[in-house]
């Protein structure tokens, strides 16, 4: 991995979460200097480039666009091929990366994939052979964080500041309800309404209650959104007989998370694959991944491929 450039969004700080029209501004101004940016630090020329693999969806469409439509142009001008990638899937193959871990995952392999706006268990049969076993009836576990985030008063995007309040607190202070989903399908907004109703009472009778008890309450509402995951991990285990888990996206970065999948691997055997931090949340090294896979099969578009806003793996 030559370069591996990431431009920050802080715009949507301000506002507490995404605004598509700012998100789709802020991808248009960053584009080109970040392209730039990432040639040079490879120390690499655009004569170089052997295609340009690009993020079709599932995601915002005005931030898609810009990146289809700066990819088509670059595929064109360059006379390059252009390879159109899932994020989703990108998430999963991101494990492919070189230097992404000790230990590549081998096939077939459950990936438990969770990010600001996806939760799914996915069967890895390969590359490209993937099954979606179960996902979430409401919010991604990324959104739980960050919704619950904001009923605590931090700030956007909320998963890192509860992890970082969490190592703090005590993960058994409060007991949140978990919600009763069949199967391996998942459910996340009743937890954080239930961490809201529990917060409007307490704060009736002690206003500065979140103030003080804000690391006990972010380590136990993490505590209780690792429960709900690690509870259909085990499922899909015992129902597939697969014990290789490969954990992807945003909230991989986790370190609850990340450490209750490891203990819980190590009482079962189960061998589980946590991908370095900066292949967790989204990155461009994740999308040219899958783009040399599928350069290596031929697997290219053509430039009448557009942006996606909604698809399943
Ligand atoms: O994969 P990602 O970067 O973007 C999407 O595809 O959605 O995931 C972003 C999500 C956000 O919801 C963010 O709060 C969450 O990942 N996240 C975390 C952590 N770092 C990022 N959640 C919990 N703990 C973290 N350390
Ligand atoms: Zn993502």
């Amino acid at each position: 991995m030559l370069a591996n450039v990431v431009a920050s969004q802080a715009v949507h700080k301000a506002y507490g979460g995404v605004v598509p029209e700012l998100a789709s501004r802020a991808h248009q101004q960053n584009i080109v200097p970040v392209v730039h940016r990432a040639l040079c630090e490879a120390k690499v020329s655009k004569k170089d480039i052997d295609a340009v693999a690009f993020t079709q969806g599932p995601g915002l469409i005005g931030a898609l666009l810009v990146g289809t439509s700066f990819a088509k142009s670059m595929s064109m001008a360059l006379d390059i091929p252009l390879i159109a990638v899932n994020h989703v899937k990108a998430h999963i193959l991101a494990h492919f990366i070189a230097d992404a871990s000790a230990v590549v995952p081998t096939f077939p392999f459950l990936a438990l994939t969770v990010s600001g706006g996806h939760t799914q268990i996915v069967l890895v049969r390969d590359y490209f052979d993937m099954e979606v076993l179960g996902k979430t009836l409401d919010d991604a576990a990324g959104e739980a964080f960050d919704k619950i985030a904001k009923i605590l008063g931090l700030p956007y995007p909320g998963g890192p500041y509860i992890d970082s309040r969490a190592e703090r607190g005590n993960p058994k202070a409060f007991v949140f309800s978990k919600p009763k989903v069949e199967g391996l399908n998942f459910s996340f907004s009743g937890l954080k309404t239930s961490i809201l109703y529990f917060l409007q009472q307490a704060v009736k009778s002690d206003p500065n209650f979140i103030e003080q008890r804000i690391d006990d309450l972010a380590a136990s509402a993490q505590q209780a959104i690792i429960e709900i995951l690690v509870e259909k991990i085990e499922l899909a285990v015992n129902r597939f007989g697969i014990k290789r888990i490969a954990l992807a996206g945003g909230v991989s970065a986790n370190r609850g998370l990340r450490s209750a999948l490891r203990e819980r691997a190590e009482r079962s055997a189960w061998r589980v694959y946590i991908p370095k931090l900066e292949y967790t949340t989204d990155n461009a090294a994740m999308i040219a991944r899958v783009g040399v896979l599928k350069l290596q099969k031929r697997l290219v578009s053509t430039l009448y491929t557009s942006a996606v806003a909604r698809f399943d793996i």
